[in-house]
């Protein structure tokens, strides 16, 4: 089979890219995509010319740093596939047809070079909050922990997300509510993510947030591309853990990492003041137990409502 590749060629992340065109010959359609972009780099680099730059690691679909659009599709269109896993047979032989193949779009993913997009602000989503660090004790005791059969299930299929980001650069708002959403219920589904279930919940939904990514309007594209099947469910799921949050977080403080909070109610004018006061517990008039303490830095107490010194 014979193809023309047309590649989205981008020295860096502040040089101008464009797309160029390679013709490619003796295609097999046992070939996977990422052997044929080998075969394409050997002849660039026998020819002296910069070899097209791709990510991958495992190439069989488990670590999630390949992926790029090829004709407009996050992972080429194979459902439930990603790029390393693409073979040759899927794709047409007509007359050298061409390929599209150009990184992912996002602000929030700026092109590294050609093909490969800087994720991290995947791995700052996950630090704010995807681990659990209260005591379970040792592994034994870990496992002695039982687990519902339904919270096994949710918490495996959310695992089951690679990060590879294609949720993103499928949606029209490149947001990442179906990653976050994934790593989110991940952890909160277990019995061993409850304690910092809703600490988890606002660190990261507030990380996505910071990182400039959109937000969701329910236009399923994300799930769509998903290669690893991620539900839109699981973004319902992280809406009511916060709903759930922002409460407990009303009527408790919360303290969150690198997080900064300020009273919920703080600028929200009088109406909101009544409305929250009737809304909230009999500890709110407990003056010891204030988010950020207002009264005790000076502030004062209106309404029922405590407000910090200006
Ligand atoms: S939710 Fe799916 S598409 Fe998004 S990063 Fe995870 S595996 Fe990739
Ligand atoms: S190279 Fe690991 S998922 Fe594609």
């Amino acid at each position: 089979m014979n193809f023309t590749l047309r590649i989205w060629r981008q020295q860096s992340a502040n040089a101008s890219g464009k797309f160029v065109n390679y013709q490619i010959k003796d295609v097999t359609p046992e070939m996977s995509f990422l052997e044929m972009l080998d075969a394409l780099n050997e002849d660039l680099i026998n020819r002296g010319e910069p070899p097209v730059a791709f990510e991958h690691d495992c190439r069989e679909g488990i670590c999630g740093s390949c992926g790029f659009l090829i004709n407009g599709v996050a992972h080429g269109g194979q459902r439930g596939t990603t790029v390393c896993q693409l073979s040759m047979r899927f794709f047409k032989d007509k007359d050298g047809e061409a390929l599209t193949l150009e990184p992912w779009r996002a602000r929030a993913f700026p092109i590294v070079r050609d093909l490969i997009v800087n994720r991290s602000a995947f791995d700052r989503i996950i630090q704010a909050g995807g681990f659990i660090s209260a005591p379970t004790g040792s592994a034994p005791d870990a496992n002695a922990i039982l687990v519902p059969k339904e919270a096994a299930d949710t918490g495996f299929d959310a695992a089951a997300c690679i990060g590879c980001g294609a949720c993103v650069a499928a949606c029209p708002n490149a947001a990442a509510m179906l990653f976050t959403s994934a790593k989110i219920t991940h952890l909160n589904s277990l019995p061993q993510g409850q304690p910092q279930r809703d600490e988890r919940t606002l660190s990261m939904v507030v990380a996505m947030a910071n990182e400039g990514f959109g937000s969701c309007t329910n236009h399923g594209e994300c799930e769509a591309v998903c290669p690893k099947g991620i539900p839109l469910e699981f973004i319902g799921k992280m809406n009511r853990d916060l709903i759930r949050a922002l409460w407990h977080r009303h009527r408790e403080p919360l303290v969150i990492p690198s997080v900064v909070q300020e009273p919920f109610h703080e600028h929200a004018g009088p109406d909101a003041e009544e409305s929250l006061t009737l809304g909230t517990s009999d500890k709110r008039s407990d003056e010891s137990h204030v988010n950020g303490n207002a009264l005790a830095k000076g502030g004062r107490k209106e309404n029922g409502i405590d407000h910090p010194q200006p």
